[in-house]
């Protein structure tokens, strides 16, 4: 059940948030990764905007120094591994003080509903095996295995 039904904003990512995300990220994986956000901002946040997602959440009445709650990105993929246009999910967080109040599942709604708008019948993401969170909040939005394993080596 959800503790609050506080109402929230889903936007695209502007650069003043990008110091935002950043500090959510860190709080999220305990690893900060500056220039690694920098950079997505500039090409999922500036660039082929109607395939490329970078929304961000926040409470309803948000002030400028207000955190975000949470952020999802993804995009439309062709062709990859011969597979036909789909919509891609890599990048998902939510404040660990604001989870199972269902901010998560409006960020991946919306993200379906950008993905339905560009023309995309099927959304992939792909979560390690040992992670079961991600794992229970992607089954309960519906996603199932799919067709494709990964492969890996190590390198010498
Ligand atoms: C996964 C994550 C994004 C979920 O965000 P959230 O806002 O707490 O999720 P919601 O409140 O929208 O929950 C939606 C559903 O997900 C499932 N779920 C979420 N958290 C869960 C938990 N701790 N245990 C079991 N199921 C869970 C439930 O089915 C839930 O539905 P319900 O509330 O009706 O039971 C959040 O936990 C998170 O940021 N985790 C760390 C980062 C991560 O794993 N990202 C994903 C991979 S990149």
């Amino acid at each position: 059940m959800r503790v609050t039904d506080t109402p929230i904003r889903i936007r695209r990512v502007k650069a003043s948030d990008v110091a935002k995300v950043i500090a959510l990220d860190a709080r999220v994986t305990g690893l900060p990764k500056s220039t690694y956000w920098r950079d997505l901002f500039a090409r999922f946040g500036r660039r082929r905007l109607a395939e490329r997602f970078f929304l961000v959440a926040e409470p309803d009445a948000a002030a400028a120094r207000t955190p975000l709650l949470g952020f999802i990105i993804g995009e439309v993929r062709a062709w990859e591994f011969g597979s036909a246009p789909c919509g891609w999910v890599f990048g998902l967080a939510v404040d660990p003080d604001r989870r199972l109040e269902g901010v998560g599942e409006k960020l991946f709604e919306a993200i379906s509903a950008e993905f339905r708008k560009a023309g995309m019948d099927k959304m992939r993401t792909m979560v390690a095996r040992d992670n079961l969170l991600p794992l229970r909040f992607f089954r309960g939005e519906g996603m199932m295995a799919g067709p494709y394993i990964q492969l890996e080596k190590d390198l010498e």
